[in-house]
């Protein structure tokens, strides 16, 4: 399938869902009968109030839960069932930055980012370059040997999302990137998810921050009671 980018080239499909519904027990509806194409090199905002759903569509799409019904494919490549080794392999090019953050409280926060590059056997030298510069530009230098427990939420936050895109996924996934951040601050975590953007990064952004979503060329769904309310910006085909 081909899809059209804010920038109105064909792009290929990178996230296709298809009818896919998400119940938790015993009978709470998370999310109805989803269906939406989201192409590689996207930057794709999901919004809508608490309890929408936006957690939940993001943790389908890291497959940290899966559907009750219907089709998650990830470069086309259906995701329902993969386990094991190659579950492990589709987590490798996923970077997530969660609503929760999931920090270690006892790590530092340059050991906290690190981790994600470690596990791909990235050289030291090439790790430590990489946390220091995302640290620059999240405006961290200094909390860099500070135990991640000891962090303002809103350093947390900035900390998680550095993690999440140190290994360069091919695809992130960010849960609320700026809710515990001033104007400044916004800007500069937006600025560095549109540098992962251009690099060729699918970003797809859940939140309720509109000073981020409000004059943007992408595009932007709103979920209302776990179903999509239509487009709000951004082109669509
Ligand atoms: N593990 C769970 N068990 C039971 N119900 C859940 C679970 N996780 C989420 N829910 C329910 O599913 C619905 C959607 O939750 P979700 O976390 O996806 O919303 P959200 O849009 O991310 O909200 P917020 O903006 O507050 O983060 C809510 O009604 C929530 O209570
Ligand atoms: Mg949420």
């Amino acid at each position: 399938m081909t899809i059209h980018s804010s920038q109105s080239q064909p792009t290929e499909t990178m996230i296709e869902l298809i009818k896919v519904s998400k119940q938790y027990p015993p009978d709470v509806v998370a999310l109805k009968d989803i269906s939406v194409s989201i192409g590689t090199g996207e930057m794709f905002f999901v919004i809508g109030r608490s309890g929408a759903g936006k957690t939940t569509l993001l943790k389908l799409l890291c497959s940290m839960e899966t559907p009750s019904n219907g089709l998650i494919e990830i470069s086309g490549k259906s995701i329902n069932q993969l386990k094991g080794h190659h579950l492990a392999k589709l987590r490798q090019k996923i970077g997530v930055a969660y609503q929760d953050f999931k920090l270690l409280t006892d790590r530092t926060t340059a050991e906290n980012i690190a981790i994600s590059m470690e596990v791909s056997y990235k050289k030291p030298q090439i790790i430590r370059k990489r946390v220091r510069d995302l640290l620059e530009q999240l405006d961290l230098s200094d909390k860099h040997d500070t135990v991640t427990g000891e962090l303002s939420r809103g350093e947390q936050q900035r900390v998680t999302l550095a993690r999440a895109i140190a290994n360069s996924p091919t695809m992130i996934l960010v849960d609320e990137p700026t809710g515990n951040l001033d104007a400044a601050t916004t800007e500069r975590v937006m600025a560095l998810l549109h540098n992962c953007n251009k690099a060729g990064a699918t970003i797809v952004i859940a939140t309720h921050d509109d000073s981020i979503y409000r004059h943007t060329t992408h595009r932007v769904m709103e979920l209302r009671k776990g179903q999509f309310h239509g487009m709000t910006k951004g082109n669509f085909s």
